[in-house]
């Protein structure tokens, strides 16, 4: 079975949760695109542990994780990742693998990253900040130097020099930023390349030989649809293809191979960074479930917003992903609501429209209309089987299913492992 965990919002479903728990049964799992703007949260036992880059397959010791060549990876997060998680007492070295392939972040990709936002003030997109928009925008730009480039003791020298020369005349024209010295540049990423060269891999042949085998291959999104590139709410998204869509390119795993596609949604929803959130909470809700949810971001440590769960998004993406089941996550935060709400449609210009429009500024304007029903007392976090849930929070999973036409496969309600129930 080689199956697919994407996000179905704007991030942050608790995919890392639900790879954690699938990773069990799979001998592969692989990141196929973002970077360490990603920050995945994994509770085992009360030790929380969050993954940037590396795939949260990695607490399991006998998987082997990936990153694959959609990735761009930031050695620095990544050196320091690996120690932080070595120090933790989790094994990496035979079972972390990194397509040669994969983008570097240079630090001017970080720098452009600050200064564009920055320069943006009141209309910033509310990025990490990690140098990921600049790192992708070269990739496409042809500009970009990849693992192997680096790894490339005869050629990067000469390459670096030339990126660097028209990075520092950018910087300095336009941004008035002094600029990098191809020396230091050029000896730190000669030392990361030493230190990473180890995991260096064919992705693609790697995966290959796996499916060839009928291993499991289970295949982690970053971000979320909202966020991809082509089908989020652009220009407030990520720079690559989060989509399930988004896996053949980042690893060289053909589309004919994927068996399953599995969707995080969270009960309600969230977003961290700016843009349109058609359900987003008043005040006083919104501290009520930041709170609850503990809603504050995993990479950036930014509250998230909240609002109500919206199915037209959520539609949107099972449609997008082609998602054969779902993961319902943050159930739990939902408990001891008087009435809890879904919009199923959007008002704009006094006319219902029931699809996720492509527009940031209908989206600005639309009205979300709402199904409200009465929310449930007790508390969820310990039930472990899906009949014990209260049947006011059943009625509102299964509408939830109803309205995206998808079997809802899990539903998590706390963040360790055994708050999970299996339906
Ligand atoms: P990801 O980026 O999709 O992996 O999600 P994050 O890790 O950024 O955010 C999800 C947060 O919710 C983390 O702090 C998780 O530990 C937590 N979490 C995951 N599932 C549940 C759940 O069912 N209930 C509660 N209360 N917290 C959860
Ligand atoms: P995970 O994998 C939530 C958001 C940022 C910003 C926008 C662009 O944990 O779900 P970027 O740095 O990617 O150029 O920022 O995307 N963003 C995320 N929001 N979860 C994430 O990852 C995110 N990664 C990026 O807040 O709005
Ligand atoms: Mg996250």
């Amino acid at each position: 079975m080689n199956t697919i965990i994407v996000g179905a919002q704007w991030g942050d479903e608790g995919k890392g949760k639900i790879i954690d728990i699938l990773a069990e049964k799979a001998d592969y799992i692989v990141r196929y695109q973002g970077g360490n703007n990603a920050g995945h949260t994994v509770v085992i036992e009360e030790e929380k542990f969050i993954l940037h880059l590396i795939p949260s397959g990695i607490l399991h010791p006998d998987k082997v994780c990936i990153i694959g060549n959609g990735v761009v990876v930031d050695p620095q997060a990544l050196i320091r990742e690996i120690e932080d998680l070595k120090n933790k007492g989790i094994k990496i070295n035979k079972n972390l693998l990194i397509s040669n392939r994969a983008h570097i972040i240079f630090p001017y990709h970080r720098v452009l990253d600050n200064l564009r936002e920055d320069r943006k003030g009141r209309k910033s997109i509310g990025t990490t900040r990690r140098g990921i928009g600049p790192c992708y925008a070269d990739k496409v730009a042809r500009i970009g130097l990849r693992l192997c480039d680096i790894l490339d003791e005869q050629n990067f020298a000469k390459r670096l020099e030339e990126i660097l020369n028209e990075k520092n005349e950018i910087l300095d024209k336009v941004y008035n930023f002094k600029g990098f010295k191809f020396k230091d540049v050029y000896d730190t990423y000669s030392e990361y390349a030493q230190k990473i060269k180890e995991y260096a891999c064919d992705c693609h042949y790697v995966l290959n030989e796996a499916v060839k085998k009928d291993k499991n291959i289970l295949f982690e999104g970053a971000q979320g649809t909202l966020l991809d590139i082509d089908y989020g709410t652009y220009p407030y998204v990520t720079s690559s293809n989060a989509i399930a869509g988004g896996v053949s390119a980042g690893t060289g795993v053909s589309p004919n191979r994927i068996d399953k596609i599995i969707g995080v949604v969270k009960a309600y929803t969230t977003r961290v960074g700016e843009g349109p959130f058609p359900t987003e909470f008043s005040t006083e809700l919104m501290t009520i479930i930041q709170e609850k949810g503990e809603e504050f971001g995993a990479t950036t440590g930014r509250p998230r917003r909240c609002g109500w769960f919206d199915s037209v998004l959520a539609k949107y993406s099972a449609i997008i992903n082609g998602l054969d089941k779902i993961a319902v996550t943050k159930l739990d935060v939902l408990d001891g609501l008087k009435t809890v709400k879904i919009c199923t449609a959007y008002r704009y210009n006094g006319e219902l429209i029931k699809d996720f429009p492509a527009g940031t500024e209908i989206l600005n304007k639309i009205e979300p209309v709402y199904e409200e029903y009465p929310g449930w007392e007790e508390d969820t976090s310990r039930i472990s089987e899906y009949k014990q849930l209260p049947l006011n929070a059943q009625r509102y999973l299964e509408r939830i299913a109803e309205l995206l036409g998808t079997k809802i496969s899990i539903v998590s309600v706390g963040s360790e492992r055994k708050q999970t129930i299996f339906v």
